[in-house]
């Protein structure tokens, strides 16, 4: 990256502008969405390049400047609450030199005699969400999010189940009106006893302890933030109808004796050095602590001179946060070790010498495939300069609050002499079939995975696909799990999914009985019949998704099964489809939300012998419930419907999903099969086609017309 000063006018410009959309769609994402994809450090380094550009092109400034903006915009789902102190953010310090350039900064400010001590407290910058809680006569009446810093969200029936949260304040000096600040934070160790639970259940994990928080704190159903242990650490104030204290270090202790939590770490101290010696102590503390910390806070102790200082733009002139760099650490490179996932597909995962980054012990980090292990990026770029990875490497890897590490470099001047470049299996580990890199179809381009091409003779995809069968969200046995279903694949009792429903009339004439077998007991095994009993019957969407096809998971099982409702007729379509052309096949890509690829997968699975083997199999031993037909009495019940055009009193999701509420079923285009084409203004090609074929089509107002309101 060019050095902002030798960007020209037009560079700075261009800059900017990236800059602010890249800024923008980051903090989407981050408040948003809960699921930022970049390090805060990463992010605070965009914003960052962005303040120095401003500073050498002032002129240049835009409107939409990130620098103006404080957090994301308010979420619908919550009720708005306006804040009466708006909740701003906190400027960033980098290096000691900024940390004394803002102590000079104050002093200028304040004229202050070169001889007088000036103190500032120094308190750990909690990673969490800032929450502001109301108190009116010592009770709490509101809980808002900081939001875009002038509204947040209304979530106080969630707060209220945060144990650190008091519902009324005890103590002195209880101010009439007081509005206390601070954090929610998710502990470190319940975040991983959290995501611990998660894996057992087969669920996807969560990104970091900060996003588990928010997401926690934005449910709306309380019960969900009640099972999460959330924290609150108060720090700081709103709205007040009279402040008991004159110092900002006084005000925090008096929260304490009102019964909150206060960080145990808030210091006070009097010069440069000091606050950059407790910053120090506190970055070598910050791995043991259970609670992420990004940095320290230092803020002007004496309360009169913080109203004096007041703010600049969206920041107060008395505080700053000294942010801590990105964690990284340095280790060795053990092994490269190839897992092999339910769809074959040949994972290289790193065996590293376990390391202590961002508080957590790692000794795994995935290394993606082959190409990066190369060091080839995505796009065919090189990554790490280039540079390879080999077994014996000394590597740098950082966690960015993520849950699995990353390696962000290697040390090649401490490579072995006579290390190899690591060599890619070609066959499977498991079961010795060819492992291939498949062309996409559409694009002509080669993956960059690695697939064994075993199928059902590979072991390992065989106990994937079971474990991927029995999971939560698939067929969820009581008592089957991940560990039950290496087990029985390993006893040769279960080896694909049928074999379940067959297990207890073989186990009844099995000379090694499955109740005398490790692990289990009369009991337990009883249990286990039972419950593999109930799942006889299984709802459709659930069976489509158990199966395991590649690209079909939660969301486009449910699609299949509500367009063809019953398994009989998912499974002649995919017959009928086998050549990927033909009515069935048009009718299949054009299910709204379904894509080609997911398309292909399904009829490519059910064209497999062996999967159908299973399929047929575990046909004759459970039964998919239908999904249910809709209102039969509705117009468009057994229609095949397209929204096409704008829609203007609805949403298009709102659309689809009232059509298929009264039993309609929704494609994404025109055909032979459409019945009937609503087309708002703007409508084009479709509408076209439609006219061409004669397919009845009406307006938004006329769909009204025919399903009645709402
Ligand atoms: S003081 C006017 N103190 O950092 C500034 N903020 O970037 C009031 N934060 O929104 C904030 N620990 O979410 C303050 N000890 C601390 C903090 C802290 C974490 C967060 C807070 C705030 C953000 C500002």
């Amino acid at each position: 990256m060019k050095d902002v000063g030798q960007l020209t006018a037009k560079e700075a410009e261009e800059e900017l502008e990236r800059l602010a959309t890249e800024i923008a769609e980051h903090d989407a994402r981050y408040h948003g969405e809960d699921a930022p994809i970049i390090s805060d450090a990463e992010y605070d380094a965009l914003r960052q390049r962005n303040k120095v550009i401003e500073d050498r092109f002032p002129e240049l400034i835009r409107k939409d400047t990130p620098s103006d903006a404080v957090g994301s915009t308010v979420q619908s789902k919550f009720e708005k609450i306006t804040h009466v102190v708006p909740m701003l953010s906190l400027d960033n310090a980098f290096t000691d030199e900024d940390v004394s350039d803002f102590v000079e900064r104050v002093k200028r400010f304040l004229r202050w005699p070169e001889t007088d001590v000036l103190a500032f407290t120094t308190e750990p910058k909690i990673d969490g969400l800032s929450l502001a809680l109301r108190y009116e006569h010592g009770k709490l009446v509101s809980a808002a999010t900081r939001g875009d810093g002038a509204v947040g969200e209304n979530v106080t029936a969630n707060a209220k189940t945060i144990s650190d949260i008091p519902h009324e304040l005890t103590g002195d000096s209880v101010p009439d009106v007081v509005e206390v600040r601070g954090e929610v934070y998710l502990g470190k160790a319940d975040f991983l006893a959290l995501n611990e639970r998660m894996e057992a259940e087969g669920k996807p994990l969560y990104v970091n302890p900060r996003n588990t928080a928010a997401g926690s704190l934005r449910q709306l159903d309380s019960a969900i933030t009640a099972s999460r242990p959330l924290k609150f650490f108060a720090y700081a104030w709103g709205d007040v109808s009279a402040l008991p204290s004159n110092s900002q270090f006084a005000m925090v202790e008096l929260f304490k004796t009102w019964g909150f939590s206060i960080n145990p770490l808030m210091g006070r101290f009097e010069n440069t050095a000091a606050l950059i010696e407790r910053y120090r102590l506190i970055e070598q503390q910050r791995s043991s602590l259970d609670y992420d910390i990004d940095g320290v806070v230092y803020k002007v102790d004496d309360l009169a001179l913080q109203s004096r200082l007041g703010f600049v733009s969206r920041s107060p002139r008395w505080a700053i946060a000294h942010k801590f760099p990105a964690e990284l650490a340095t280790t060795k490179l053990l092994d490269i070790e190839i897992q092999i996932g339910r769809t074959g597909a040949l994972s290289p995962v790193a065996r590293m010498e376990p390391v202590t980054v961002g508080g957590v012990v790692v000794s795994n980090a995935t290394l993606h495939n082959e190409d990066y292990i190369a060091g080839i990026g995505s796009k065919g770029e090189a990554i790490r300069d280039g540079k390879d990875l080999r077994v014996g490497d000394t590597v740098t890897i950082y966690r960015a609050g993520d849950v699995i590490p990353k390696v962000m470099d290697v040390d090649t001047s401490k490579r072995d002499a006579n290390s190899r470049p690591f060599v890619f299996p070609e066959i499977c580990p498991a079961c010795g079939s060819p492992a291939i890199r498949e062309k996409n179809e559409k694009t002509n381009k080669v993956d960059s995975v690695r697939r064994c091409t075993g199928g059902f003779i590979c072991p390992a995809q065989a106990v994937e696909g079971l474990k991927h069968f029995v999971s939560r969200n698939a067929y969820d046995i009581d008592g089957f799990g991940e560990k039950q279903a290496e087990a029985f694949y390993e006893w040769g009792m279960v080896m694909n999914p049928a074999d379940i429903f067959t297990l207890q009339e073989r186990d009844a004439r099995s000379l090694t009985r499955l109740e005398n077998r490790d692990g289990f007991g009369k009991t337990s095994t009883k249990k286990l019949f039972d419950a593999i009993e109930e799942r006889r019957s299984i709802d459709l969407p659930r069976f489509i998704f158990a199966l395991g096809i590649r690209h079909v998971g939660e969301g486009n099982a449910k699609l299949f099964a509500r367009h063809y409702q019953t398994m009989e007729a998912f499974l002649a379509a995919m017959d009928e489809s086998a050549g990927f052309e033909g009515d069935a096949w048009s009718e299949l890509i054009n299910i709204d939300g379904i894509g080609e690829t997911a398309a292909r997968a399904a009829v490519a699975f059910f064209a497999d012998p062996q999967r159908r083997g299973v399929v047929d199999a575990l046909l004759e031993n459970v039964t998919p419930v239908p999904v249910e037909q809709a209102t039969s009495d509705s117009p468009v019940a057994g229609k095949v419907v397209v929204f096409t055009g704008a829609l203007e009193k609805m949403t298009r999701d709102e659309a689809k999903a009232m059509a298929e509420r009264l039993g309609a079923k929704v494609a994404g285009s025109v055909s032979g099969k459409t019945d009937l084409l609503v087309a708002g203004p703007g409508a084009g090609s479709k509408l076209k086609k439609a006219t061409s074929l004669g397919v009845e089509t009406i307006d938004e107002d006329g769909w009204f017309d025919l399903v009645g309101p709402l």
